[in-house]
């Protein structure tokens, strides 16, 4: 069959661009981990050989390092001085850790994840899962850097809020579940933000809960704030007035059990909070760069971890709010409405 030539072109083009980001990827982190990045922001603009005094790297790998980043869009480049420097915006992006904007750990997921590409690909075969503890140890720290400026900027101001008494509970003492927290970013801002509350840092990765349990410690909110080895359906305790789980709920593999268990450790008038990937409900309206990413990462890392558990009901990163609501639904919940959206995240109040 005839090639329709300037289709043909588009994929071409297409292709080098994500050619590009791929190669771009491993640079965006190096920028990051040497302070490229930072010192552009601070000091720039910057000639390359400043940029390698300034940062004691060599010359001739930041000139090449450079002149990528400005080939992307990510850094400016003045040709008449010959210098380098970063918008306010790009900063936000690539310098500032507490930006929402910040997208330096996304990279870092996606490349810690592609670590067992061969064993994923083996997986496809097999069907078998590929647990969360199998990947790479940068990967629990990746999603801890990208996760936390969203929830610094969004959890305490804006989500809490926006569920019905959630705030006026933890200000006056509550009894909160944070249920799948990995490293505990959330566990500690929001131990921080309401010191009359106590905590439970629950996760089925022992890992995990070692650096969560250091986290809260580095922060001094240890005394309010516990952990424990669970899975969403086997953790203690009872009569909790707040259970959050963030980026957590889908890739788990009985969410339905889970739910159910949710929903007998709460209180009668209790809230779940669940945070989530944004997503649409059907599949064509996830077709663009945020479902792109999502469906990626929900193909390296959450099916294959919730196929590594019970694999009940697999959910993907994209489930939309349809398939989170009829999954906690089953599991007993009868009040589900979404409470709050960003562009990466939707929140749900979920109550019994
Ligand atoms: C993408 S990470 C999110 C971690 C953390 N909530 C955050 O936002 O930074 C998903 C977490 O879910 C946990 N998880 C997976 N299956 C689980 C289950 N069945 N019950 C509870 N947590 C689970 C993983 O161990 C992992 O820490």
């Amino acid at each position: 069959m005839a090639l329709d030539e300037e289709r043909l072109n588009q994929h071409v083009q297409t292709a080098i661009t994500d050619f590009g980001a791929t190669a771009h990827a491993p640079l965006v982190i190096i920028g990051d981990k040497l302070g490229l990045y930072e010192t552009l922001a601070d000091a720039g603009p910057l000639t390359s050989s400043g940029l390698a005094e300034e940062t004691d790297t060599a010359e001739r790998y930041v000139r090449e390092w450079v002149r990528s980043q400005a080939a992307g869009g990510y850094v400016t480049y003045d040709p008449e001085t010959d210098r380098y420097s970063l918008t306010p915006e790009q900063a936000a992006l690539l310098a500032d850790e507490n930006s929402p904007a910040f997208m330096v750990g996304n990279f870092r997921v996606a490349l810690s994840a592609a670590k067992i590409e061969s064993q994923l690909a083996e997986a496809f075969r097999t069907g078998a899962g590929v647990g969360w503890h199998e990947h790479d140890a940068d990967l629990f720290h990746a999603i801890e850097y990208s996760w936390r400026a969203q929830y610094a900027a969004h959890l305490v101001d804006n989500w809490i809020p926006a569920l019905d008494g959630v705030d006026t509970t933890l200000e006056t003492g509550g009894r909160v579940a944070d249920v799948g927290c990995g490293h505990g970013a959330s566990t500690v801002l929001m131990a921080e933000a309401y010191p009359d509350s106590t905590f439970v840092g629950i996760d089925p990765h022992e890992p995990s809960i070692a650096a969560a349990q250091e986290r809260a410690e580095e922060a001094g909110v240890a005394d309010r704030v516990s952990f424990e080895v669970a899975t969403a359906k086997s953790y203690d305790g009872a009569s909790y007035d707040f259970v959050a789980t963030f980026d957590a709920f889908h890739d788990m593999g009985d969410p339905v059990g889970a739910a159910a268990h949710v929903h007998d450790t709460l209180t009668s008038d209790g809230t779940w909070m669940i945070v989530e990937l944004f997503a649409n409900d059907s599949v064509e309206d996830n077709l663009n760069p945020m479902g792109r990413a999502a469906y990626s990462i929900s193909t390296l890392i959450c099916t294959p971890g919730a196929l590594d558990q019970e694999a009940e009901r697999v959910l993907g990163a994209q489930a939309g709010e349809a398939g989170i609501r009829e999954a906690v639904t089953d599991g007993g919940f009868t009040r589900f409405r979404r409470a709050a959206e960003t562009p990466l995240n939707l929140v749900f109040e979920v109550k019994p």
